[in-house]
C-alpha cells in the first residue's frame, strides 16, 4: 500500500486552562493516544459525540495545534521537522473548511478580492486573467453563473453559497486533501445534501481526499470510504463497514440512536448532553466506555482495550468483545 498522506502516531493533546473558580488549573486530554493513517484520495469521516476530540484532531492534522506528545507525519515526514519549503508545500496540500462559512470568510471583502489575494500570492494566473480564473473556480463548485458571485460580499450570499466559496478557496491550490470540521452543521438540511454532493463530485473529478467531521452518520455513510468513531479522545473503531457491522458497542449505540429516530441530526448531540462522557468514572486502567456499556465484563475494568484488527474487512476496534459485538445484527 502507498504511504499515507497523513499519519498520526501516539498523538496526544492535553489542554491546560484555569478552572472556573480561577483557583487552579484543570487539564483535558482532548486527544489521548491516537494512531491514524489518512490515505491519499480517501474520504475519511470522523464521528462521535460533542467533546470527543474531533475538532482537536482536525487542528492537529492542519498543524494549527502542536501535539503534547506523539507525532504527525505528512507523506512520511514529521511535521515538527519540516523546513520552510516543505511547510509551504504542506500548507498548499492540506486545506481546511470550517463549520461556519460566514466567520471563515472576510466580511469586508468581495469574493473576487478575497480569492484574488490567493491567486496573486501563489501566482495561479496572470493578472489579466484573474477574474476568468476565479469564475472557473466558482463554476467548479456549482455557482452559476459564476461571474455574478465575484463582486458580492459574504453577507449577500446564502449559507450554502458561502460554504461553496469556502470550498472553492480550499480547492484553488489543488490540494491533496481537505480537512472539513462539521462543514454541514450550520446549513439547512436540503443544502447539506447539495454540499455533500459537491464534495463527492470534487472527489471524483480531482481525487482530492477529505477528512470530514460530522454528527450526521447517515450523511457520512453515503460519502465515506472509511469512518473513524471517536470516544473521549480515542478512536474506538475505524473501518469501511462500521455501518453494516459495528464492532464497538459505542458505534452500535450511535447507529441505533440514528435508526430509532426520525430524520437524522440532533439525537447524538442530545444524547451527549444526557450522558456526559466525563460524568462516567474515569478509573485508571479499564475501558473508558464501560460505564455506558451493555457488554461490559470483568476484564473491561482492568485492562484498556487497544485498537486492533477485527474480522477480515479491515475494521479496527478497541473492545475486548469486538468479535461478539460485530456478530450481532443491528436492532432497527
Ligand atoms: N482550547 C481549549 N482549551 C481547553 N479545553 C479545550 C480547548 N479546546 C477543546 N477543549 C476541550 O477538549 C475536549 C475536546 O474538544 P473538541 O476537540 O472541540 O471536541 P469535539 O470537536 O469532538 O466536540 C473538550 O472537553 C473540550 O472542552
Ligand atoms: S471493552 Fe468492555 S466495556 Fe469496553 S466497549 Fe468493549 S465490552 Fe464494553
Ligand atoms: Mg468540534
Amino acid at each position: 500500500m502507498t504511504e499515507p498522506i497523513l499519519r498520526l502516531h501516539g498523538v496526544e493533546q492535553i489542554y491546560t486552562s484555569r478552572n472556573a473558580a480561577g483557583s487552579g488549573w484543570s487539564t483535558v486530554r482532548a486527544v489521548d493516544g491516537v494512531d491514524l493513517d489518512v490515505r491519499e484520495g480517501e474520504t475519511l469521516a470522523v464521528v462521535g459525540e460533542s467533546g470527543s476530540g474531533k475538532s482537536t484532531l482536525a487542528k492537529l492534522l492542519l498543524m494549527l495545534n502542536r501535539p503534547t506528545a506523539g507525532e504527525v507525519r505528512f507523506r512520511g515526514r514529521p511535521l515538527a521537522a519540516l523546513g520552510p519549503a516543505d511547510r509551504q508545500a504542506y500548507r498548499r496540500q492540506v486545506q481546511a473548511v470550517f463549520q461556519d462559512p460566514a466567520s471563515s470568510l472576510n466580511p469586508r471583502m468581495t469574493v473576487a478580492r478575497m480569492l484574488g489575494f490567493i491567486v496573486r500570492r501563489h501566482d495561479l494566473a496572470p493578472p489579466a486573467e484573474v477574474r476568468a480564473f476565479l469564475a472557473r473556480q466558482l463554476a467548479a463548485v456549482g455557482l452559476d453563473p459564476p461571474e455574478s458571485y465575484l463582486d458580492r460580499y459574504p453577507h449577500q450570499l446564502s449559507g450554502g453559497q458561502q460554504q461553496r466559496i469556502a470550498i472553492a478557496r480550499a480547492m484553488m491550490l489543488r490540494p491533496a486533501i481537505i480537512i472539513a470540521d462539521e462543514p454541514l452543521s450550520s446549513l439547512d438540511v436540503s443544502v447539506q445534501a447539495q454540499v455533500l454532493d459537491l464534495m463527492r463530485d470534487l472527489h471524483q473529478a480531482t481525487n482530492v481526499g477529505f477528512v470530514i467531521i460530522s454528527h450526521d452518520l447517515g450523511a457520512m455513510e453515503a460519502i465515506a470510504d472509511r469512518t473513524a468513531v471517536m470516544y473521549r479522545g480515542r478512536i474506538v473503531e475505524i473501518g469501511g463497514a462500521i455501518y453494516a457491522r459495528p464492532c464497538h458497542p459505542y458505534t452500535r449505540l450511535l447507529l441505533e440512536a440514528r435508526l430509532s429516530l426520525d430524520p437524522r441530526r440532533g439525537r447524538i448531540r442530545a444524547m451527549s448532553a444526557a450522558a456526559r462522557p466525563e460524568a462516567v468514572a474515569a478509573a485508571a486502567g479499564g475501558c473508558r466506555f464501560r460505564g455506558r456499556c451493555a457488554y461490559a465484563v470483568d476484564i473491561c475494568a482492568r485492562a484498556e482495550p487497544a485498537l486492533r484488527t477485527v474480522g477480515t474487512d479491515g475494521t479496527l476496534a478497541a473492545c475486548h468483545r469486538a468479535e461478539e459485538v460485530g456478530a450481532e445484527p443491528i436492532a432497527i
